[in-house]
C-alpha cells in the first residue's frame, strides 16, 4: 500500500504476524483514527494497532524504533489540541483494548486500571465501594489519556489534577523497556520522579500501559447551586473572594452569556442568557449546609441573583451533566463551523483581569467565542467558532489565540491550564518555558532519541528556539 510514512510499509508488515486483525489498515479505520474535536486538518494515521498487553505494546515499539516508524498513542481521541494526530503518518497505537480495571484497593483508596478505561467506566465499577475518582474533563476520557495529558476538570479545586492523583505508573518506552514508576505507597522520596515525567508528556517520553490512581471518598452529602451575574466581572471577583475566604468548593465554574446561549442552542432550553456560576460543596451535611449558606452570603455581595439550590443527586448530576456539554453546546452556535477550544490558566487574584480581556479581544476580532471556566483554579476556555478554510477568519483567530496565551504569561500564568500542548500550543512553549525547554529536549533524545513517539508534538523545532 502506498504510505504517508516511508518506514511504514516495513513496520507493518514486520507487525502484522504478531497483530493479526488487530492491526487495521482499512480507510475506514484509518479515517477515524485522523479526526478530531476540534479544529485541526484530519491527519490519518497508516495503520491502527490495538495491543492487548504490555508486551504487545513492548513488541510493537521495538519494532517501529528498529524501523523509525512513528508511533502516536491513542485512547478515546477526545483530547482537543489534536494530541493524538498521527501528523506524519505511521502507527496509531489504540489502547482501546486495554481497558480493565485490575484491582481496587478500598482500604488504601487505591485503584490499578489499564489506559483505556475510561473515567466513567472507573467510576461505575468504584459506584458499591463508597468511592470515587473525581478527575472529570468534559469527555468520557480514557485514564491513560487523562495521565499523558495531565488532565483535570471542574472538580480540580478541590481534588487536583492528574498530577495529584496518580500514583505510579507501568510506562513503555520507545526502545521497548518496561519501567514502573511510583508504588501504591502514598509519599516517597525515593529518587527522580518519574511519575510526574511521564504525566504530561503527551506520549512523547513513552506509553503509559498500567496506571495506580488514588481514590477519593464519595460524599455523604453534595449541595450545588446555579447563580446570575450583572456582568462576568462581577462573578469573577465573587470566585475570587470565595478561594481567598478558605470555602472548600468543591466545583466552581464560570458560564458566560454567550455560553448559555450555546447551551439553549444545543438543548432547546429557555435559560436566562447571561453570566452564571455553577457550584458544588461536598461533605457531611452539617458542613455542607454551612458552606452552602457562606457561598450565599458572598455571592450576594457580588450582585448574585436568582441562586437556586439542589441537594438532589438527580438534579446535581443533570447539571454537571449540561456543564460538561459545554464543547458540544458551543457547537451550536455559528453552525457549519468548527470549535476551537483554547485554554489559559492565571493565578487567581488575576482572573478578573484574565477573563475581561479574553472577552474584549474576541470582540473587537469580531469572533463568536463562549467563556467557561474552571475558576476557581484561575483556568478558562474560550470556545471560538470558526471555518477553517476562511484564511481571514483564521487569521483573526491566530490573533486572538496568541493574545490570550501572551496575556496569561503577563499575568504570571500558563498558556494551558487543562487541555495541552499537542498542536495548538507548540508556538508558546518558548516564551512560556524559555532555556526550560532546551532541557525538555534533552530529556526526550535520552528516553526516544530516534524520535520516534508523537513526532512534531509538544516541543518546538530546534531551528524556532
Ligand atoms: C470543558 C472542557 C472543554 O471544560 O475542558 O468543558
Ligand atoms: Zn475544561
Amino acid at each position: 500500500m502506498q504510505t504517508i510514512h516511508p518506514a511504514a510499509a516495513a513496520a507493518i508488515a514486520a507487525l502484522a504476524p504478531i497483530f493479526g486483525d488487530r492491526l487495521a489498515t482499512s480507510a475506514s479505520v484509518r479515517a477515524q483514527h485522523g479526526g478530531n474535536e476540534a479544529h485541526y486538518p484530519e491527519a490519518p494515521p497508516d495503520a491502527v494497532v490495538f495491543p492487548e498487553t504490555t508486551q504487545e505494546v513492548a513488541a510493537l515499539l521495538r519494532i517501529c524504533r528498529a524501523q523509525g516508524c512513528p508511533v502516536t498513542a491513542v485512547g478515546a481521541a477526545s483530547a482537543l489540541e489534536g494530541h493524538h494526530l498521527p501528523i506524519h503518518g505511521g502507527i496509531s497505537l489504540s489502547l482501546a483494548r486495554m481497558n480493565r480495571v485490575l484491582a481496587v484497593h478500598p482500604q488504601d483508596m487505591d485503584a490499578v486500571v489499564q489506559p483505556g478505561v475510561t473515567r466513567r467506566q472507573l467510576n461505575e465499577e468504584l459506584r458499591a465501594t463508597g468511592l470515587m475518582f473525581p478527575v472529570d474533563p468534559g469527555a468520557d476520557a480514557s485514564l491513560g489519556g487523562m495521565a499523558a495529558t495531565r488532565a483535570s476538570g471542574t472538580t480540580a479545586v478541590r481534588y487536583g489534577t492528574m498530577r495529584d492523583n496518580v500514583l505510579a505508573l507501568e510506562v513503555v518506552l520507545a526502545d521497548g523497556r518496561v519501567i514502573r514508576t511510583g508504588s501504591r505507597a502514598r509519599k516517597s522520596s525515593a529518587g527522580f520522579d518519574l511519575t510526574r515525567l511521564m504525566i504530561g508528556s503527551e506520549g512523547t517520553l513513552g506509553i503509559i500501559t498500567e496506571l495506580t490512581l488514588k481514590l477519593h471518598g464519595q460524599p455523604e452529602a453534595v449541595s450545588a447551586a446555579t447563580c446570575r451575574f450583572g456582568s462576568v466581572a462581577e462573578a469573577v471577583d465573587c470566585v475570587i473572594a470565595t478561594i481567598q475566604s478558605g470555602l472548600a468548593v468543591a466545583r466552581i465554574e464560570l458560564l458566560d452569556e454567550m455560553m448559555l446561549r450555546g447551551f439553549n442552542a444545543y438543548q432547546g432550553s429557555d435559560l436566562p442568557e447571561e453570566p452564571h456560576l455553577f457550584v458544588e460543596f461536598h461533605g457531611s451535611p452539617a458542613s455542607v449546609a454551612e458552606q452552602a449558606e457562606a457561598f450565599g452570603d458572598l455571592a450576594g455581595e457580588y450582585g448574585a441573583s436568582a441562586m437556586r439550590w439542589t441537594d438532589r443527586a438527580e438534579e446535581c448530576r443533570e447539571l454537571w451533566h449540561m456543564r460538561h456539554q459545554a464543547h458540544y453546546a458551543t457547537g451550536a452556535l455559528d453552525p457549519g463551523k468548527r470549535t476551537l477550544a483554547t485554554d489559559v490558566c492565571v493565578p487567581i487574584s488575576r482572573l478578573a483581569e484574565a477573563v475581561t480581556h479574553a472577552q474584549s479581544l474576541a470582540r473587537e476580532l469580531n469572533l463568536t467565542s463562549t467563556i467557561v471556566g474552571h475558576v476557581g483554579d484561575g483556568n478558562f476556555h474560550c470556545g471560538l467558532r470558526v471555518d477553517p478554510n476562511d484564511a481571514e477568519e483564521m487569521a483573526r483567530l491566530h490573533r486572538f489565540t496568541d493574545a490570550l496565551a501572551e496575556n496569561a504569561l503577563l499575568l504570571g500564568g500558563t498558556v494551558t491550564g487543562e487541555h495541552g500542548v499537542g498542536l495548538g500550543k507548540i508556538a508558546y512553549m518558548t516564551a512560556e518555558h524559555g532555556e526550560a525547554v532546551a532541557v525538555m529536549r534533552s530529556l526526550k533524545s535520552a528516553l526516544d532519541p530516534k524520535g520516534i513517539l508523537n513526532p512534531g508534538k509538544m516541543l518546538p523545532p530546534q531551528d524556532e528556539g
